[in-house]
C-alpha cells in the first residue's frame, strides 16, 4: 500500500528522510482494528519524527501521521485517537509512562490502511467531514486539554496564545473564543494575525509586544522565542500552559519572576479518549470547524511537509490517501 514514511532520520534536513512509496499492509494483533483513512492531517510532530525526536533508528522505516478519520472493517465511520496506552495501564492514557502516539512505536496514519487498538476508535459524527474530523485528534485535542483541563480557563478570562498561525494555536483561538474566553494572540506574520482575528481572536499583536493589560493564562507552543514574553505577560498568580517548544526547549527560566509573582507553569500533552469525545461534541454544538490550509493527495505528501517546514501555513494540512 502507498504510505508516507520516515526511511531515515535527519536532524537538520528532515525532508531528506521522507519517502513516499510502498509499505506492507498492517497485520493487526488481537484487539486491534484496521482502519482505511479517508483523511489524515499533518502535525509538527511529523517533522520532529523525521528529525529523530521521539523516533529512533531501530524503529525505521516508520509510517508517519498521528491523525486520521476513516472507515473500520465493518464500515463504521471513525476518528482515530492517537494516544496508545499500554494494555495493562488503568487510568488516564496521557499519564501512562509507556504510552506512545501513533507513528512513534506503531505505524502511523499516512497510509492506505492503519492498525489501531479498537478502544482508540471514536465514532465520527456525521456533521463533520472526514477532512475536518482528521484535524482534531492531535492539535485540537491538545488545545482542548490545555484550555479546559490543564489551564482551567474560565469564561471571561483573558488568554494569550503565542504563535497564532500554528495548528495548536489556531485551535486554541477557536475553542477559547467559542467558550467565552477573551483571546489575544501574537504572530510574526501580519497575514496570520489577521486570520486569527477572523477565527475569533479579540486582539492580535506582534511577538514581544506590550499588552494592554496582563493576562490570566498564556498558551505556549513556541518555546525559547516567546517564553520571556509569556512570563512577562502574566498577572501575578497567572499560569502558563506549555505543550511544545518549536523554537527551542531551554529558555532562561526567570525563576525570580516565577516565585515572586507566584506563577504556575503547567505541562500538557495530547488528551484522553473521553476528551476527544467531548471535543467532537463541543465542535458540533458550537458549529466549529477546523481551519484547513490545504487538502493534498498522499502522493504529494512531500509538498505538504515542505509547506509545514516553511511555516507558511494557517491551520491544518490534510492528506487524502
Ligand atoms: N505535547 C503535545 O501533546 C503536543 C501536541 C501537539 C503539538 N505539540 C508541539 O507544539 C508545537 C506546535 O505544534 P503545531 O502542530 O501547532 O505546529 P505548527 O503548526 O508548525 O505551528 C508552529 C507555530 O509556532 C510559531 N513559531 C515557530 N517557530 C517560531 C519561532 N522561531 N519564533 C516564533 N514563533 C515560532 C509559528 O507561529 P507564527 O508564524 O504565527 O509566529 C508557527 O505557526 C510543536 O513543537 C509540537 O511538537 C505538542
Amino acid at each position: 500500500m502507498l504510505a508516507a514514511y520516515a526511511a531515515d532520520l535527519a536532524a537538520d534536513d528532515p525532508l531528506s528522510a521522507l519517502e513516499v512509496g510502498a509499505r506492507p499492509e498492517p497485520d493487526p494483533p488481537e484487539g486491534w482494528a484496521t482502519v482505511t483513512p479517508k483523511a489524515a492531517s499533518l502535525n509538527h510532530h511529523d517533522l520532529w519524527s523525521l528529525r529523530g525526536v521521539g523516533l529512533s533508528e531501530d524503529r525505521l522505516p516508520m509510517i508517519l501521521g498521528c491523525d486520521a478519520a476513516g472507515v473500520d472493517e465493518d464500515g463504521n465511520e471513525v476518528v482515530v485517537h492517537a494516544v496508545i496506552a499500554d494494555e495493562s495501564w488503568h487510568g488516564e492514557e496521557t499519564l501512562d509512562p509507556k504510552r506512545s502516539i501513533l507513528s512513534e512505536r506503531h505505524q502511523g496514519t499516512f497510509a492506505e490502511r492503519v492498525a489501531v487498538p479498537r478502544r482508540n476508535l471514536v465514532p465520527k459524527p456525521a456533521e463533520l467531514s472526514f477532512a475536518e474530523a482528521a484535524c482534531l485528534p492531535t492539535a485540537w485535542l491538545t488545545a482542548y486539554r490545555m484550555l479546559f483541563t490543564r489551564g482551567r480557563v474560565a469564561p471571561g478570562a483573558t488568554i494569550l496564545v503565542q504563535g497564532a498561525g500554528g495548528g495548536v494555536a489556531t485551535a486554541l483561538t477557536v475553542l477559547g473564543s467559542a467558550a467565552g474566553v477573551r483571546v489575544w494572540v501574537t504572530s510574526r506574520s501580519e497575514e496570520k494575525r489577521s486570520h486569527a482575528l477572523e477565527l475569533g481572536a479579540d486582539q492580535a499583536f506582534e511577538p514581544g509586544a506590550r499588552l494592554p493589560e496582563r493576562v490570566d493564562v498564556v498558551m505556549e507552543t513556541v518555546g525559547e522565542a516567546t517564553w520571556g514574553h509569556s512570563l512577562r505577560s502574566l498577572k501575578p498568580g497567572g499560569t502558563v500552559v506549555v505543550c511544545g517548544a518549536t523554537s527551542g526547549v531551554a529558555p532562561p527560566a526567570e525563576l525570580n519572576r516565577v516565585y515572586f509573582l507566584q506563577l504556575s507553569i503547567v505541562g500538557s500533552t495530547m488528551g484522553t479518549r473521553e476528551e476527544l469525545d467531548r471535543l467532537l461534541r463541543f465542535c458540533i454544538d458550537k458549529g466549529i470547524r477546523p481551519a484547513i490550509h490545504a487538502t493534498v493527495p498522499l502522493t504529494d505528501a512531500r509538498e505538504a511537509f515542505q509547506a509545514l517546514l516553511d511555516g507558511n501555513v494557517v491551520g491544518k494540512i490534510v492528506l487524502t490517501p
